[in-house]
């Protein structure tokens, strides 16, 4: 066991809740359980949930750069889970960590980023048609399964996590931002207060990181492609400009749009010395760090997680965990607050057992509503905290539509 785990259990009340309902039922039964997700203390607690409902669970990392390989080995040597994630991995061996987890032949698939629904459907197509459905953590793995839904390649039935109030208004906004900070911080161990801090995307991570970084006395500027999202960073506060314009003033760029090439050749070129670069987004595709590589006259680890690379004119840009997910691959990264991992995971708990209670049609799905509203009442519960309810008049209130004037 772990004290890291142990430490994570103690404050994630939901996932308690459920694993004591479990323990007793046992809904996972002849249950095996894929997984490819962070491995580190939060995502054990998930495992030990799952495993504890019954299920075999085998699980793989979802980021080469994101596994605590001493969580890994304590998660492999309890009993009904095998893990195969381990830090630092090359793309052949983090595939092949992941053809592990598909040779168990899982039933439910549990993803962060749809890298291992992929592969199912890609390498083992033979076993689809045994799988009772999946679950997907993240923004960037949504909009792989709707684009697998649009050109009718995804096969089963899959919850979207991230879309559902409880995941993505905590786990995105709070949870990037104040781990991305962190991450950014210790890494570097530098100063926030009157730094300007460019923040790529205004979707929810992108509000979590500008608003904290905010409330660190830094100056935010926010780039957006859409109007609406640039408009409402605009009257959040916060300065909105254009890359090219905003790539001269930033000391610290943090991207969070999931889309590729936001910081590109064109924008190194403009950056002050000594510029800091860090990716939140969920792929390593936001900083173009070949172009990064081709400007370059030399590069070179400067701290552990920073790399410096140096333009023909002596300006230093610094690159941190060769731009993957800045808030779980520096070498210091911790990823979310444990009770906002609570919150996403309690949601991927349930939506596992329903997984299994109804096979869902195949396509992407949104989360039961009162699976995520049952997630809140126990982490409110939790908090001691009570709220109101509506009286039947209410109700029938907010459903007719005969009411007016
Ligand atoms: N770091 C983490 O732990 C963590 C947690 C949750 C989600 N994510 C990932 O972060 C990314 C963003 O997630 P989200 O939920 O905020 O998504 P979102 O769709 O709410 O927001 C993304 C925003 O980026 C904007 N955008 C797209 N291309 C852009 C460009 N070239 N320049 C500027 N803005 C651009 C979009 O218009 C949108 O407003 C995804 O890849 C997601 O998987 C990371």
């Amino acid at each position: 066991m772990s004290d890291k785990i142990d430490w994570a259990r103690e404050y994630m009340p939901i996932l308690e809740a459920v694993r004591e309902q479990w323990q007793e039922e046992q809904p996972l039964d002849d249950v095996t359980v894929g997984m490819a997700m962070h491995v580190e203390a939060k995502t054990a607690v998930l495992a030990e949930t799952i495993a504890a409902g019954g299920a075999e669970v085998h699980i793989t990392g979802c980021n080469p750069l994101s596994t605590h390989d001493d969580v890994a080995e304590a998660l492999d040597s309890q009993e009904g889970i095998s893990c195969y994630a381990e830090r630092g991995v090359d793309t052949e061996e983090y595939y092949e960590a992941m053809d592990k987890v598909l040779d168990a032949e899982p039933d439910v698939t549990v993803d962060d980023g749809a890298d291992l629904i992929f592969r199912l459907h890609e390498e083992s197509p033979e076993q689809l048609d045994g799988v009772l459905g999946g679950c997907e953590e993240t923004t960037t793995g949504v909009h792989r399964l709707r684009a697998m839904e649009d050109d009718d390649a995804l096969t089963y039935g899959v919850y979207a996590v991230n879309d559902t109030p409880m995941k993505r208004q905590f786990d995105n906004v709070h949870g990037t931002g104040e781990s991305s900070l962190a991450s950014i911080a210790m890494t570097t161990n530098l100063l926030w207060a009157g730094k300007t801090v460019v923040v790529a995307g205004y979707g929810y991570c992108g509000r979590g990181v500008a608003r904290k970084a905010s409330g660190q006395d830094a100056d935010v500027v926010v780039t957006e492609v859409d109007p609406r999202r640039a408009l409402e960073a605009h009257m959040d506060g916060h300065t909105v400009k254009t890359m090219d314009e905003a790539a001269e003033g930033g000391d610290v760029f943090i991207t969070t749009t999931g889309n590729r090439d936001v910081i590109r050749r064109e924008h190194f070129q403009r950056m002050r010395d000594g510029a800091v670069l860090a990716n939140a987004g969920h792929f390593n595709v936001e900083i173009d760090l070949d172009a990064l590589d081709d400007l370059a006259v030399s590069r070179r680890d400067v701290r552990d997680g920073v790399e410096a690379f140096e333009l023909d004119d002596g300006r230093r840009i610094n690159v941190l965990a060769e731009g993957r997910l800045v808030n779980l691959a520096t070498p210091v990264s911790l990823g979310h607050p444990i009770e906002v991992m609570d919150q996403s995971f309690g949601v991927q708990a349930l939506c596992v057992e329903r997984v299994v209670e109804e096979e869902p049609a195949a396509g992407v799905h949104d989360v039961p509503d009162d699976v995520d509203r049952r997630c809140a009442e126990i982490k409110l519960d939790s908090l001691g905290v009570e709220h109101d309810e509506m009286s039947a008049e209410q109700r029938e209130y907010t459903q007719e539509w005969q009411h007016g004037t």
